[in-house]
């Protein structure tokens, strides 16, 4: 057998929250593009008719619906109409994910990094705390919960969570309720693995670093902005979803059959630290 055969997932039937955007829906894609079944679940509703509208017409086997991740009976019940269209769930990337809004300091590098009051402990408002928490760790929970209820009786599956370089380090500008969200899907996301292990399912995350997304806005399309954390990077360059296509087939895939627990960091050596 040629090991280029273990990374085909022609037919598996696929699910991705948040996918209708940055990394969920460069995952979409990249799994569509190899022959499997996606079905795309996000809140926006019409990024979601415009991004499944557009992979059908490059030819792609992809469905969408609108769900909310913290809607954990909408989340249920869109991974069920999943595996009744497919007869399978072979794959869920839970992945939806949002910024959580200003940090303890102002900019991710250079001079003008100084204190920001929003963002500093003593003014973080439970609300905003809470909801971080919802979408990027419970919504974890929920959609790995779904996944799992069609994976474990059929001893088969693989599940993807999206973390984040924050998940290991501390960055200041990033809120602290999303690198505690982070820091808890990875450690859920290794015990999960640990349960599923003797069930055949494969539970791993990719962290990313710096991508180019929608996140937050979008502030990371500002070329400014790209350009000072590039800098910064030890590759010298930011990140974009394609970046993340390889390791996200590897991962769906029979490749990665004796894989389980593991979190991946894509992020050009930032975790490192800086090199020059
Ligand atoms: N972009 C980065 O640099 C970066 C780095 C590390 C981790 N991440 C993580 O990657 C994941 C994807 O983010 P992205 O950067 O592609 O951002 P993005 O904004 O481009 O895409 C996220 C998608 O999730 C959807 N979403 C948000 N809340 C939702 C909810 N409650 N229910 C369903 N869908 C919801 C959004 O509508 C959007 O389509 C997130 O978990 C994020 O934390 C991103």
């Amino acid at each position: 057998m040629k090991v280029a055969d273990l990374f085909k997932v022609e037919g598996y039937g696929v699910v991705v929250t948040g996918g209708a955007s940055g990394i969920g829906l460069g995952f979409a894609e990249t799994l569509a593009d190899n022959g499997a079944r996606v079905t795309i679940l996000d809140v926006d509703r019409g990024r979601i008719a415009d991004e499944t509208r557009r992979l059908k017409d490059k030819g792609y086997d992809v469905r969408g619906a609108v769900v909310d991740v913290t809607d954990h009976p909408a989340l249920d019940k869109a991974f069920d109409e999943a595996a009744k269209e497919y007869g399978k769930i072979d794959v869920a990337f839970a992945n939806a994910g949002i910024d959580s809004g200003p940090g303890f300091v102002s900019a991710w590098v250079g001079e003008n990094r100084s204190r920001v009051e929003a963002g500093a402990i003593e003014n973080y408002t439970d609300e905003r705390w809470n909801r971080v928490i919802d979408i990027n760790l419970t919504g974890i929970f929920a959609t790995c919960r779904a996944a799992a209820r069609h994976m474990r009786p059929r001893k088969q599956g693989r599940i993807i969570v999206t973390t984040s370089l924050a998940a290991v380090t501390q960055e200041g500008v990033i809120g602290s309720a999303y690198m505690a969200a982070k820091a808890g899907a990875a450690h859920f996301m290794r015990n999960l693995a640990l349960e599923l292990a003797a069930y055949n399912i494969c539970v791993n995350a990719i962290a990313p670093g710096f991508i180019i997304t929608n996140i937050g806005g979008g502030h990371a399309h500002n070329p400014v902005t790209q350009e000072t954390v590039a800098k910064r990077l030890p590759m010298h360059r930011v990140g974009w979803p394609d970046d993340l296509a390889g390791l996200a087939l590897f991962l769906s895939s029979p490749a990665c059959a004796y894989v389980t627990g593991q979190q991946i960091c894509i992020d050009g050596g930032w975790g490192l630290g800086t090199a020059d």
